[in-house]
């Protein structure tokens, strides 16, 4: 094995002892969540441990947070839609309201059986995104459950698969670049068809002869600050995440996690930006 492949197994196996070792929230989908359209293609089951979103011809489905949250961990175990998922995407975000929102997003955007499923990400600062970067996975996202997760505080906003950091956006205020400070977000998750773009750039048409697709959740857990009325109450104590910065090992890691499996970064298409890459890209 190369050097490389050796630190990806290490980062690996330490996610993983992490995720074995992590308490277990059961019964709180009904508790946390609504299922806000869809028409019944959105369940919560099994005494509200597992949720399910579906998707047909006529719909798909999607569900929010009850609560609003400003700082903290969030994670979630989905399962993806398994099979022929070309044209489905799954989303998985955090977003507050108005027209200078910010947003934190996952994406999932299936594929023809076989072929990989791509992971979008972006973040909005008052309502401008353009911050688009797309990773391959190591697992068959469909096959089994995995965790992805968020983690926002005032130094950064990461990205995590597994526990794995993918990718960071760092707090540069100070260079003028807007960082999601004041306002709230509440979690959403939608299931819905975007044959028009989502694979190959929308080449691959849904097969609807597979419906309905379905994804799953399990084991959501936040551990953050949730805002009521605009005051938010944090965990007690002073919570791991909350003062969580990257030290540069960290940060080397992710770069080596980032070079075997990003497949886009809007920092590098230059086709994109001829008047030069947003501000942000210049700064490490
Ligand atoms: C689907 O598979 C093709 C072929 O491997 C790949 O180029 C593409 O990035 C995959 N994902 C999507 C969402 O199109």
């Amino acid at each position: 094995m190369d050097r490389h492949s050796t630190l990806i197994l290490s980062i690996l196996l330490n996610a993983l002892t992490t995720t074995f070792f992590s308490p277990v929230y059961a019964g709180t989908f009904d508790r946390e969540f609504d299922i806000t359209w869809g028409g019944g293609r959105g369940k919560v089951l099994n005494n509200g441990e597992l949720l399910t979103l579906s998707l047909d011809r006529a719909s798909g489905s999607g569900f929010q947070s009850k609560k609003e949250y400003l700082f903290g961990k969030i994670d979630m175990q989905i399962k993806l839609v398994p099979g022929n998922s070309a044209g489905t995407v799954t989303t998985y975000y955090l977003k507050s309201k108005g027209d200078t929102w910010d947003e934190i997003d996952f994406e999932f955007l299936g594929n023809l059986t076989g072929d990989p499923y791509v992971m979008h990400t972006n973040v909005y600062t008052q309502g401008k995104g353009d911050r688009e970067q797309q990773f391959h996975l190591w697992f068959d996202p469909t096959a089994d459950f995995h965790t992805y997760s968020v983690l926002w505080n005032h130094h950064h906003i990461v990205f995590l698969v597994d526990g794995i950091p993918i990718r960071q956006f760092k707090n540069l205020e100070h260079r003028r670049i807007p960082y999601p400070i004041m306002q709230p977000m509440r979690l959403y998750s939608s299931l819905w068809n975007a044959d028009q773009w989502a694979t190959r750039g929308g080449l691959v048409k849904t097969d609807w002869s597979k419906a309905p697709f379905t994804a799953s959740y399990r084991n959501f857990r936040a551990d953050a600050c949730v805002s009521y009325t605009g005051k938010p109450s944090c965990p007690a104590g002073s919570p791991r995440w909350l003062s969580h910065r990257f030290d540069l090992t960290a940060e080397n890691n992710m770069r080596v996690v980032q070079r075997k499996f990003m497949v886009y970064n809007y920092c590098t298409d230059s086709k994109r930006f001829p008047q030069g890459f947003p501000k942000e890209c210049g700064i490490h």
